[in-house]
């Protein structure tokens, strides 16, 4: 037991050696100096026009994702510099932005550590800037409000009493469809999109729109088909698929709107359930 006691404490202190001899290291190191290029605008400052203001990091005392490096210009530089975050892990969708000319979410996007080369940071394309890099999301909201996001039936029974049933088989059609962030990184890399905006839903609506669609629990199927029949709702995909390689949760709304085209165009119907949905309710 003595022995053990006497190896554990080696053990200790060597660990204990290599992290301080590892602190050193940083703070010896030289600095590891990143620019970053961010677009910058407020309407209620006395700079009116938006403007690409560079800051400079040190990779040696930074985190290793974007987030980390706005962070660090945030409370080290500029507290002015404005941006959205929650979670920081890549569920919430608010850090959404466009960096080195790609959509993607700020928190889960490696800096790219080779300091030749400038980082540059920019709103979502073609949206309304609040402020730097927030972008008004009002419209793309109301629109996924217009798609009627919530589970609708057509009969009468009292809701919260008992669960509906939904096969395995019917469960598995929401895979890939549920798991949408709603960080609008696809409808914002969407061409038809940018142009047609005002009319047409764009991939993140459109795929959430399939997703209740196909749900076997819900009964408002003709209706919410009715509800893109004309030529820009849904329409005015090309299936160019900017949405599907730049979706950051690796889903594919461009397959999503290509099934909602096929039940529009009547090359496809939705299944009867697989299970009696209110088998329980009786
Ligand atoms: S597939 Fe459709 S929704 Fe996706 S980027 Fe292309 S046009 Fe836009
Ligand atoms: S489909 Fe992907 S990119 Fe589009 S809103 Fe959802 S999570 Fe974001
Ligand atoms: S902070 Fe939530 S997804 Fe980036």
């Amino acid at each position: 037991m003595a022995k053990e006691l006497q190896l554990f404490k080696v053990c200790k202190n060597t660990f204990g050696q290599i992290r301080s001899f590892h602190k050193t290291a940083a703070v010896l190191s030289a600095p590891k100096l990143k620019k970053f290029a961010i677009y910058r605008y407020d309407p209620e400052g006395t700079e009116k026009k938006p403007y690409v203001k560079e800051y400079s990091v040190d990779l040696n005392t930074c985190g290793p994702m974007v987030l980390d490096a706005l962070f660090k210009i945030k409370n080290e530089v500029d507290p002015t510099l404005t941006f959205r975050r929650s979670c920081r892990e890549g569920i919430c969708g608010s850090c959404a932005m466009n960096m080195n000319g790609l959509n993607s979410l700020a928190c889960i996007t490696k800096i790219d550590d080779d300091v030749n080369k400038t980082m540059k940071i920019y709103p979502l394309p073609h949206m309304y800037v609040v402020k730097d890099l927030v972008p008004d999301m009002s419209h793309f909201y109301n629109q996924y409000t217009s798609i009627k996001p919530y589970l609708q039936r057509d009969d009468q029974i009292e809701t919260g009493v008992q669960q509906y049933l939904q096969s395995t088989d019917d469960r598995d059609k929401l895979d890939g469809l549920y798991e949408c962030i709603l960080c609008a990184c696809c409808s914002t890399s969407c061409p038809s999109y940018w142009w047609n905006g005002d009319k047409y839903l764009g991939p993140a609506v459109l795929m959430q729109a399939y997703r209740w669609i196909i749900d076997s629990r819900d009964t408002a199927t003709e209706e919410r088909l009715d509800r893109l029949k004309d030529s820009y709702s849904a329409f005015r995909c090309h299936t160019i698929m900017n949405c599907t390689r730049t979706c950051p949760k690796g889903l594919n709304p461009g397959r999503a709107i290509a099934e909602v085209k096929k039940l529009l165009a009547g090359f496809a119907q939705k299944e009867a359930p697989g299970l009696d949905t209110t088998g329980l309710h009786k």
